[in-house]
């Protein structure tokens, strides 16, 4: 079977869904999730997410250039799909969403208390990548919550979510 080529992307899925988190120079601090995402380096530790022009993600990352990548768990999928809606620059989905905001150690941009992990990092390049941009981050911080039973929430297309369940191991 042929696939759409504007719809490929959807047989690469469940995804790892993030909400990144970040804050212009007055201050305003912003989320929004992304499931375009991918290690791409460990020593140094580099991560990959690719975000459209728009985004104010990714204005505040210009401006301030760091941000901070939340992994959610299942306790804030409502929430994480609130971060997704369009609200006006300046207004703060965190807020919209009723999580906490949390200060990072070693970057501006705040971390979500209701996270699971929390990588803080420092933009370290742009890359030009059709019609999203990937954003390269070095990673100078990650830490968990160290719960075993909080798994990373993966994105299977529009509003749905799943958790990963079956293991299975190669032999
Ligand atoms: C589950 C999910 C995954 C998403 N993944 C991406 C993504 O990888 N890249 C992107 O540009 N937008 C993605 N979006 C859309 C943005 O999160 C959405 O447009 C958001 O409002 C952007 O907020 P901002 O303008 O404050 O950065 C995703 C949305 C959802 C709900």
């Amino acid at each position: 079977m042929q696939l759409d080529l504007t719809k490929w992307y959807r047989t690469l899925a469940p995804r790892t869904t993030v909400l990144v988190s970040t804050v212009d120079k007055k201050g305003n601090t912003n989320a929004a999730p992304f499931s375009f995402v991918m290690p791409v380096s460990i020593n140094p530790s580099v991560i990959a997410i690719a975000m459209v022009s728009t985004r104010h993600t990714l204005a505040n990352i210009r401006e301030m250039g760091d941000f901070v990548v939340n992994i959610p768990g299942e306790k804030i999928l409502s929430q994480l799909w609130t971060c997704g809606k369009p609200l006006p620059k300046g207004v703060s989905e965190i807020k919209e969403a009723g999580l906490t905001e949390e200060k990072a150690k070693k970057v501006s941009s705040p971390r979500i208390k209701e996270a699971i992990a929390w990588y803080e990092c420092k933009l370290r390049a742009e890359i030009e990548g059709g019609d999203h941009l990937v954003i390269l981050g070095d990673i100078i911080i990650a830490e968990s919550n160290d719960q075993e039973e909080n798994k990373p929430l993966l994105h299977i297309g529009g509003a749905d979510f799943c958790l990963p369940g079956k293991v299975l191991k190669s032999e």
